[in-house]
């Protein structure tokens, strides 16, 4: 018998808890598919005894993710607690430290710091591996890593911060004024702790940064994303756009030019009836251009349980 791979979870918010689902009602087929046991050692999380809707009771307990990153029983860090600095690096780097592969969902902290943690990870010949950071349930990163990797990307486009992309439509569709909308998504649970991170296009940049990198081969350059959320668009810029048959998104565009890598996410006209135009609601969409394939369309869930989940054991079983 193969010897698992154990995990050692960080985090058991909506993500966490979806991962923890995935491994407990899938084992015949991680098994399966990665030739190996994926099991669960040991969690971690702010509050032991909040009630989660899956049992860890089976799972040895640690109040500090360092002390869980650096554990003998643990083969890969699973780090989903988030923020660009703090315990989330701190545990990163101890694991990395301490011979661990990482898998993280955190694209704050990866657009911080990503190049210095993937060094590391490198000298210690280790992984970190990230596709729940960009888009959530689409396997953005695999498709341009294994998919299209005999491609040159010209460009990389799309709508990746869906909570912007709920309030967008939202105005569009129920005729509502911004703050309208922004109460409602914050009553339905969708905005960030800090809601600047979404309205702000914050969240969207270090997505559109971290794809950046892996497309064009580059350091990843947070501070390069131009930057402008969609605070100011109001509900007369949308009717005026759909006058002329035009939606306003959120759009990140990353294109190598003459003069080096330009990134942008700001708010955009997009074609009423071109695919972007037709996003909905809280859905992400990312749009490739590859040399030889041409054009590629991913559309999923940007966020959510079962969609980041979905990525963050993509990771794992490659590890596996
Ligand atoms: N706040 C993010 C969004 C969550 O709305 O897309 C997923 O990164």
């Amino acid at each position: 018998m193969t010897d698992p791979l154990r995990l050692g979870i960080a985090g058991l918010g909506t993500v966490g808890v979806g991962v923890v689902k995935i491994v407990q009602q899938k084992a015949d087929l991680l098994a399966a598919r990665s030739g190996r046991p994926v099991t669960i050692s040991a969690v971690s999380a702010r509050t032991k005894s909040k009630n989660r809707d899956v049992d860890i009771s089976g799972y040895a307990w640690e109040d500090d993710p360092v002390a869980l990153a650096t554990r003998d029983d643990v083969d890969v860090f699973v780090e989903l607690v988030g923020g660009d600095e703090g315990p989330a690096k701190d545990a990163t780097e101890a694991a990395i430290a301490a011979g661990k592969d990482v898998v993280t969902a955190n694209k704050a902290m990866l657009a911080h710091h990503g190049q210095a943690l993937a060094s590391a990870a490198e000298a210690a010949g280790r992984v970190i591996r990230f596709e729940a950071a960009v888009a959530g349930g689409i396997p953005v990163i695999k498709a341009l890593t294994e998919g299209l990797a005999g491609n040159e990307i010209s460009r990389v486009m799309g709508v990746m911060n869906g909570t912007c992309n709920y309030i967008l439509t939202r105005m569009q569709s129920a005729g509502l004024s911004y703050d309208e909308v922004f109460e409602e998504a914050n009553q339905l649970g969708y905005l960030e702790a800090d809601p600047n991170l979404d309205v702000g296009g914050i969240d969207a940049g270090h997505k559109l940064a971290l794809l950046s990198s892996i497309a064009f081969g580059t350091e990843v350059d947070f501070d390069g994303v131009a930057l402008e959320g969609i605070g100011q668009v109001t509900i007369e810029d949308i009717n005026q756009a759909a006058e002329l048959g035009f939606r306003i998104k959120l759009l990140g565009v990353a294109r190598m030019t003459g003069r080096g890598l330009e990134q942008r996410m700001t708010p955009c006209l997009v074609p009423e009836n071109s695919p972007l135009g037709q996003l909905e609601g809280g859905t992400n969409m990312v749009v490739l251009d590859g040399d030889a394939v041409g054009q590629i369309v991913l559309r999923g869930a940007g966020a959510g349980e079962g969609p980041t989940a979905s990525a963050v054991m993509a990771d794992v079983l490659d590890i596996a």
